[in-house]
């Protein structure tokens, strides 16, 4: 009997938490890990590399149909090879970050990704972190889980993510980008960022990496009875 593998969707704006979140759940659990948003940034990789009219939808969708990628799962973490070199930091840059916002605007482009997406979905069962995971890409999944927190305090972690790269932004310009990208992110016509209609809505302001993580994993016993 082939049986279809359960997901998991956690949705939420930059600095949410569901990074942090999926990647210990996908650990505790043993299950595929999707962290989809860097599917969208690799395309904003390879267009920026070739100068790619990125407000050019045709010019966009014949890179993402003959992007030559493979993302690698290296100790919970996924890992980007793009053009057999390892980008997985490469694209975590502002300006990746901005671009990859821009060209998710596009419908076509994101039917395209679509597919990279569900190769993901593999036994015993997949986690996948974004912003349409819930309401698009798997709208089947088992359990939804929408991730928020306070716009200050996701510049906050993303502050502290880019200094551990070696990466200092200031604070205010770091809000305007962020500001910025939300507001593209949620406001989108196509598959904008929205909690599926049976997510459970989670804030993080409040707690900590560990409270989130348990708070979660207590969920989610519950509901597939492990
Ligand atoms: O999660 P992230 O910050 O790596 O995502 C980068 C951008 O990619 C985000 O601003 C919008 C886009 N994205 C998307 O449109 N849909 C997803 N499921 C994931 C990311």
């Amino acid at each position: 009997m082939i049986t279809v593998p359960p997901v998991i969707t956690i949705d939420g704006p930059s600095g949410s938490g569901k990074g942090t979140l999926c990647r210990a759940i996908a650990g505790s659990l043993q299950w595929h890990f999707l962290d989809s948003g860097a599917i969208y940034r690799v395309l904003a990789l390879a267009a920026l590399r070739r100068n790619i009219n990125i407000v050019s939808e045709e010019m966009l969708t014949g890179v993402a149909m003959n992007l030559n990628v493979r993302f690698l799962l290296n100790e919970g973490e996924m890992q980007v090879i793009f053009e057999e070199k390892d980008v997985t930091e490469e694209i975590r840059t502002q300006s990746i970050s901005h671009t990859a916002s821009l060209i998710a605007l596009f419908p076509r482009l994101r039917k395209i990704l679509l597919h990279y997406q569900h190769i993901f979905r593999k036994q015993p069962g997949l986690i996948a972190d974004g912003r349409d995971v819930g309401t698009v890409v798997f709208p089947d999944a088992c359990i939804k889980i929408f991730l928020n927190a306070s716009l200050k305090e996701r510049v906050y972690r993303r502050m502290l993510q880019l200094k551990k790269r070696g990466c200092n932004i200031n604070f205010k310009s770091l809000l305007a980008d962020m500001e910025e990208r939300d507001k593209r992110d949620y406001n989108r016509a196509i598959a904008p960022l929205l909690p599926a209609e049976n997510a459970w809505l989670l804030d993080s302001t409040a707690m900590t990496k560990e409270q989130l993580i348990n708070k979660v994993m207590n969920y989610i016993k519950n509901k597939l009875v492990l």
